[in-house]
């Protein structure tokens, strides 16, 4: 059996949740591997509509392992709030894990990603204020506190104490805030403890003795490559990396033990929080996308930015993360145009360049070249094969596939699980 990673292709949101709730239905075992509630995975099943942070988007299938991996950070208030919500729903949670290496959000991150958002004014990153940024700095800084710290209370107090007092340092004299108090995150992180503690252990041995025993596994990703701290827009991403090199870093899986490689587009492009975006339709298409999908953050319910498809920058992730198929998630949001634009190329100074730039300031000088397709101006949202998709539905597909050098594997014509059409089996 396999091994399936399914990432994020473009800049976050492209429908990561839908693809994985549909998917593990044939799966062992799904593991979160990065972010932490920055994300919202967005999933409509039976159960209802969810918005997942931090539960991998397996947990509606029972019998199903889901694991927070070593590489998410966890906040445990959003977790709790998270399982509690899934009970209420009748969703069983006891086939949830989280790994002992995984990294805790603290109160002092959220507030400090708060207070430098603040401070940056004009030139914000539009982060979502869950602590990403600190936490992750503080797991390479060697700062951090991790789940297997809340299962031995002295050892937690003295880490907690040690840590404290930098930060409080940081928050008195740099920001001019009140310091946090050491009995309060105590007690409540003590709190916390009690009732997160039947679920953290160590996950990589129960993950191994699934790819032994040649079960499938799914490995959720969270954000986009173009959100990588590397690959992506920098300074205008996040902290950990979305990738699939990322999958292997943050849930003890080798690179050797990945089979199959997904790379989930939207079929336009969306972005929310600040940095370039060559393709942006800024224009009345732009905003006929956003409400027409109802394109608001599933985490801060903020707009998204909308416009079309970039190959340039899908092509760039393609090759970082060795796609082996891609799902094309809401293709049906793009019925009602007459007509449809791809961005195959960047006009930078009067050259046409087909290699996505590393320098935002280059980026934000590139102008898109666009080829234009024509729409199909009807309903996909029922259709469940591939052949009975209109021909310029098709058309648009395999001009993808050819600007993407890759097969499409899965097409989303809607937001539930069943509105979904598999091109080739995956698991
Ligand atoms: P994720 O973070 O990648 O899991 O994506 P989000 O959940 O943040 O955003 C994707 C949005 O698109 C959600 O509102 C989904 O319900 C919705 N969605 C996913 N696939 C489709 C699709 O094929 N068609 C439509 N119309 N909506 C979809
Ligand atoms: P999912 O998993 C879309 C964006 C933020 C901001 C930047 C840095 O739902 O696809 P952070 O809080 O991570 O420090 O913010 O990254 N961002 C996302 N955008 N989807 C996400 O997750 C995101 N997670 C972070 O908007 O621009
Ligand atoms: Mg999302």
């Amino acid at each position: 059996m396999s091994v399936v990673v399914i990432i994020g292709a473009q800049w976050g949101d492209e429908g990561k949740g839908k693809i994985v709730d549909l998917l593990a239905e044939k799966a062992k075992a799904v593991v979160r591997f990065s972010g932490g509630d920055n994300a919202g995975h967005t999933v409509i099943n039976p159960y209802g509509e969810f918005k997942l942070h931090l539960v991998p988007s397996g947990i509606f299938h029972r019998g199903v392992v889901c694991v927070i991996g070593n590489g998410v950070a966890v906040n445990p208030v959003i977790l709790l709030e998270e399982i509690e919500n899934l009970q209420k729903h009748g969703v069983d949670t006891s086939h949830l894990f989280i790994s002992d290496r995984a990294h805790l959000i603290m109160p002092y991150h959220t507030l400090l990603d708060g207070l430098e958002e603040e401070r940056r004014g004009e030139g914000a990153i539009g982060t979502t204020r869950k602590g990403i940024g600190p936490v992750f700095a503080d797991k390479i800084a060697r700062l951090g506190i991790r789940t297997c710290d809340l299962l031995n209370k002295k050892n937690f107090r003295a880490r907690l104490c040690q840590v404290l007092e930098t930060k409080n340092a940081i928050l008195t004299k740099i920001y001019s805030v009140s310091p946090l108090s050491l009995e309060e995150i105590y007690e409540q992180y003590c709190s916390y403890a009690e009732r997160l503690a039947p679920f953290i252990r160590d996950t990589g041995p129960l993950i191994q003795d699934t790819i032994s025993g040649k079960q499938p596994i799914i490995l959720e990703g969270a954000q986009g490559t173009m959100l990588d701290p590397d690959f992506g827009t920098y300074p205008y991403v996040t902290s950990s990396s979305p990738t699939a090199a990322g999958s292997s870093i943050g849930s003890g899986i080798n690179v050797k033990q990945l089979d199959h490689i997904i790379g989930v587009f939207k079929a336009y492009t969306t972005r929310v929080g600040g940095g370039p975006m060559p393709t942006e339709l800024k224009d009345k298409i732009g905003e006929f996308i956003r409400e027409r999908a109802h394109e608001y953050g599933a985490t801060t319910g903020r707009p998204r930015r909308c416009g079309w498809f970039d190959a340039v920058a899908g092509r760039f992730s393609t090759q970082v993360n060795g796609f082996t198929g891609i799902a094309l998630t809401r293709l049906d949001v793009l019925d009602a145009l007459d007509s449809i634009k791809i961005c195959t190329g960047y006009k930078l100074n009067g050259n046409i360049i087909k290699d996505f730039p590393g320098d935002i300031d280059i980026l934000g000088k590139c102008q898109p070249v666009y080829e234009e397709l024509p729409g199909w101006r009807i309903s996909i949202s029922d259709i469940r094969h591939y052949k009975q998709l209109p021909a310029q539905a098709r058309q648009y597909i395999s001009r993808l596939e050819v600007l993407l050098s890759c097969p499409v594997s899965i097409v989303s014509v809607g937001a539930s699980r069943d509105q979904s059409i598999m091109v080739k089996q995956i698991m």
